[in-house]
C-alpha cells in the first residue's frame, strides 16, 4: 500500500483485522473498548512538547490540551470510554453528532465501509445517537476519570432531521445545546451532516445566520463562555465559504472547524479525481459521506483560505490528516488544533504516532 507514512507491522495487523472483520461498523463500535485495554496494557505518556495551549478571541476560556489532536465527532458517538481515548494520543474527544432525542439512524446496513484503495472511509450512519441526555449522563459519570486524564471533552450538535409536527427547528437544536453545555468543555455545531437524507443546513443563509445569532445568545446567557465551532463542509464554493466565515464571525462565536466528510454524491474527490464505484449506503439513492487521506489537500486548502481571509476565528483542521507532518503544516498554517478520525482505522495508534511525530 502507498502511506505517506512508514507502513509497520502493527499496520498490516491493522490490515488483517478489517480483512476478517468485514463490519465496519463492528470494527468502529470497537473502538471505545479497544481504547480502554489500551490504557491498561500499553499506558502512554503525551511527551511535555507536544501539549498546546489555545487563547480565542471571542472570549471563550482559554484551552489546554496535553496534544493539539482531537478526536472528530462520529467516532465516540455513546461516549463511552472516554477517558481512555487519552491513552489513544487525543488531547480532547468530541462525542456526538448528538440530536435531541435518540436517533436509530439510516435504516439500511451496511451504513459504513472502508475504502481500501484510497485509506478512505464512506459512511451514511445518519446520525446514528442515544440523545443528548444519555450522553450528557455518560460524560458526567466518567468526568473524574476524565479530568484525570487530562483530557477535555466536547460535545456537537445537531438539528434532528426528523422533527416532531409543529417544532420548531431552532428550538430543537437549542434545547439540545442546553443540554449539552454544562457537561462540555467545548461545542460544535454541525451544519454539514451530508447523510441524513435531508436538507444541509450550511446552505440556507437566512435560517443560519437566525440560528448563530440565537445560538450566540444562548451562550452570552451562560456563567461561562465555552468555545463553540461550527462545523462546515468542504464543499461550499469560494464565495459561500467566505459568507460563512463571516455569518460565524458576526455572530460572535468562536471558530470554525474546516471540515465535515466530502458528500460522495460528488462524483469526484475533492481535488477532482475520479470516486472509485461507490455502493448507496445507509438509504436507496445515499452514497453519504467520505473521509480519509484524500480529503486532506482541501483540508489544508480551507485552512489557508481561511486564514488569508483574516477573520479572527479559530480555526481548527478537520480531514485525512495521516501523519505529523501533515498535523504540523495545519498548525502552522493557521489552525489551533487538529481533528482526526479515518486514519485510526488505517495506521496503528494513529494519533500517539502523530504525536510523536509532531514533536
Ligand atoms: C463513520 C463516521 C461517522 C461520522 N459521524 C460524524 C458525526 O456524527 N458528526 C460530525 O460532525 N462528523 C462526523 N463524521 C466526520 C468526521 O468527524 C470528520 O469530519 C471526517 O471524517 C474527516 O476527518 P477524517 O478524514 O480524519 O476522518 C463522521 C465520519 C465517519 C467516518
Amino acid at each position: 500500500m502507498n502511506t505517506t507514512y512508514q507502513t509497520t507491522v502493527a499496520d498490516k495487523f491493522l490490515a488483517l483485522l478489517r480483512e476478517n472483520i468485514p463490519s465496519a461498523e463492528f470494527r468502529h463500535e470497537s473502538m471505545a473498548p479497544l481504547a480502554r485495554a489500551m490504557q491498561y496494557l500499553a499506558p502512554w505518556q503525551a511527551p511535555r512538547t507536544a501539549s498546546r495551549k489555545v487563547r480565542f478571541a471571542d472570549g471563550s476560556c482559554p484551552m489546554e490540551l496535553r496534544t493539539p489532536l482531537v478526536l472528530a465527532a462520529g467516532a465516540a458517538k455513546q461516549a463511552r470510554c472516554l477517558s481512555a481515548f487519552a491513552s489513544f494520543g487525543f488531547g480532547a474527544v468530541t462525542v456526538g453528532t448528538a440530536t435531541l432525542r435518540p436517533r436509530k439512524g439510516n435504516p439500511l446496513h451496511p451504513r459504513v465501509r472502508t475504502v481500501e484503495e484510497s485509506r478512505a472511509i464512506q459512511n451514511a450512519m445518519g446520525l446514528n445517537n442515544p440523545g443528548i441526555e444519555t450522553l450528557v449522563r455518560r460524560i458526567a459519570s466518567e468526568r473524574f476519570a476524565i479530568e484525570s486524564e487530562r483530557l477535555l471533552v466536547g460535545v456537537s450538535v445537531a438539528e434532528d432531521p426528523d422533527l416532531l409536527p409543529d417544532e420548531s427547528p431552532d428550538a430543537n437544536v437549542l434545547a439540545c445545546l442546553a443540554a449539552a453545555y454544562p457537561e462540555s468543555d467545548y461545542i460544535e455545531l454541525n451544519l454539514s451532516c451530508p447523510n441524513t437524507g435531508h436538507e444541509r443546513l450550511d446552505r440556507a443563509w437566512d435560517r443560519i445566520r437566525r440560528l448563530l445569532g440565537e445560538v450566540s445568545a444562548f451562550r452570552e446567557r451562560q456563567e461561562v463562555r465555552k468555545p463553540l465551532w461550527v462545523k462546515l463542509s468542504p464543499d461550499l464554493a469560494d464565495e459561500s465559504f467566505a459568507t460563512a466565515l463571516d455569518n460565524v464571525r458576526e455572530a460572535g462565536l468562536t471558530g470554525v472547524i474546516l471540515f465535515n466528510t466530502w458528500p460522495a454524491a460528488h462524483g469526484t474527490w475533492p481535488m477532482g479525481e475520479p470516486l472509485p464505484e461507490l455502493p448507496e449506503l445507509g438509504r436507496p439513492g445515499l452514497l453519504g459521506g467520505l473521509s480519509g487521506h484524500p480529503l486532506f489537500p482541501r483540508t489544508l486548502d480551507g485552512i489557508r483560505r481561511a486564514a488569508s481571509l483574516k477573520t479572527g476565528l479559530s480555526l481548527v483542521g478537520c480531514g485525512g490528516v495521516e501523519t505529523g507532518s501533515q498535523a504540523s503544516d495545519l498548525l502552522d498554517s493557521g489552525a489551533d488544533l487538529v481533528q482526526l478520525y479515518s486514519v485510526l482505522a488505517f495506521r496503528w495508534m494513529a494519533a500517539r504516532r502523530i504525536a510523536e511525530e509532531l514533536r
